[in-house]
């Protein structure tokens, strides 16, 4: 028996990342969870997660069992081969959720008006018993996003949301969510050992150290269709702010805006789902005396995000347990790169702790 029902809206590589992982570690018992918390985190451990909805918008995917959706191109992660899944891929309106770069490569159906599938995700979200819904929806998706949070508020589902719109932190969505007692860890997720994660703490050194820092890029590239859709600037709005604002929450004073320089840069498609990352900070420590970090990271984006995601289903499921709505503030500062309030890490760490001991402060109580 499942003990945390799931459902993912966008069977992409993201998703098909985590899938692969949590049937890796259910057929390895032996073998502790490289994640980023406990192995089990208040009683729920990464074998209880299983997913019994999910939502795209894919011709090839659509109509189809998970597993072989979650192989199906332009996905490319391809780790094991995944058992046999009743899990029958529903459709998702499209809404914006398709750009112009990827349009032919998702290649999407157009089919049933949004209120017939209104109606339709809501009774098969009841039916399944979905109670958390992972949204892996591509950058730039604003109307699916908001789409998919009135869909788990008006199912009183919970909803961790791994894209960079901003619900969790949107101070309106999250009202709702409060209002209705619905949890929301969100937004934009960070990696293990991400981009994000690393500028961060590189950064957070700097401060700690009583060094200036006067200017700083980051700048990554990759081959999959995340890479290739963000080639589409206009979609990229609330991802740069993310991104940034991740970085600038760790200065003591903000940097200038035109001293820091953070964002997808290209589509390189013989990356495939290899991230690179380069990091670049300069600034001054005694007598005005310079110091330079040039690095690169050179990562498997989509395993870096999954084990992230693990924890950030725990901590929704430990939220509906104890009737938490709104924003669980300590897991979005830990977990996502644009959380409703921004912390160290550190101390976003011992804040979900916390949280996971039932001791939370939450927001609006
Ligand atoms: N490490 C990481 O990879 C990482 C980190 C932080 C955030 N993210 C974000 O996670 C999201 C997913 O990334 P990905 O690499 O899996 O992308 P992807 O392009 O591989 O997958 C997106 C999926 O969404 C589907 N889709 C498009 N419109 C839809 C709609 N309206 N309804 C339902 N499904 C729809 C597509 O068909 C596709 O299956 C992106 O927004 C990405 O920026 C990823």
């Amino acid at each position: 028996m499942a003990k945390i029902k799931c459902g993912v809206v966008g069977v992409g590589n993201c998703f098909s990342g985590l899938y692969q992982g949590l049937q890796y570690y259910k057929e390895h018992p032996e073998k502790e969870v490289i994640g980023l918390m406990h192995q089990d985190m208040a009683g729920y451990k990464t074998r209880d997660i299983e997913f019994v909805s999910a939502f795209d918008v894919a011709k090839n995917k659509v109509g189809r069992p998970l597993n072989e959706a979650a192989m199906a191109k332009p996905n490319m992660v391809d780790w094991i081969k995944l058992e046999d899944s009743s899990v029958i891929v529903q459709e998702s309106p499209v809404l914006d959720g398709v750009g112009r770069y990827v349009e032919e490569t998702i290649n999407p159906i157009r089919n049933e008006p949004t209120e017939e599938l209104k109606e339709k995700i809501k009774s098969h979200i009841k039916e399944t018993g979905t109670e958390i819904i992972v949204s892996y929806l591509p950058v730039g998706s604003q109307k699916a996003a908001e789409f998919w949070a009135q869909m788990c508020l008006e199912t009183g589902v919970a909803f961790v949301n791994c894209m960079p719109v901003f619900i969790a932190s949107n101070p309106e969505w999250e009202k709702k969510f409060r209002e209705k007692k619905i949890p929301v860890i969100g937004d934009d997720i960070k990696g293990q050992i991400g981009a994000t994660i690393v500028h961060r703490v590189l950064t957070k050194l700097t401060q700690d150290r009583g060094a200036e820092l006067d200017k700083t890029y980051q700048l990554n590239v990759g081959g999959n269709t995340d890479f290739q859709n963000m080639l589409e600037r206009s979609r990229l709005e609330s991802k740069k702010i993310s991104k940034t604002e991740s970085v600038q929450s760790q200065l003591k004073n903000r940097m200038d805006d035109d001293m820091i320089h953070i964002g997808p840069s290209d589509h390189v498609p013989f990356l495939h789902n290899t991230k690179i990352c380069f990091i670049y900070m300069e600034g001054r420590q005694w007598a005005d005396v310079p110091y330079k970090i040039d690095l690169k990271l050179d990562v498997d984006d989509k395993a870096n995000s999954a084990g992230i995601v693990v924890d950030a289903v725990r901590a929704a499921k430990i939220a509906l347990d104890r009737g938490y709505g709104g924003a669980i503030e300590s897991a979005s500062a830990y977990l996502m790169k644009h959380p409703p309030m921004q912390m160290s890490d550190p101390e976003a760490k011992a804040a979900l702790e916390y949280f996971i001991m039932g001791k939370e402060q939450k927001i609006g109580k």
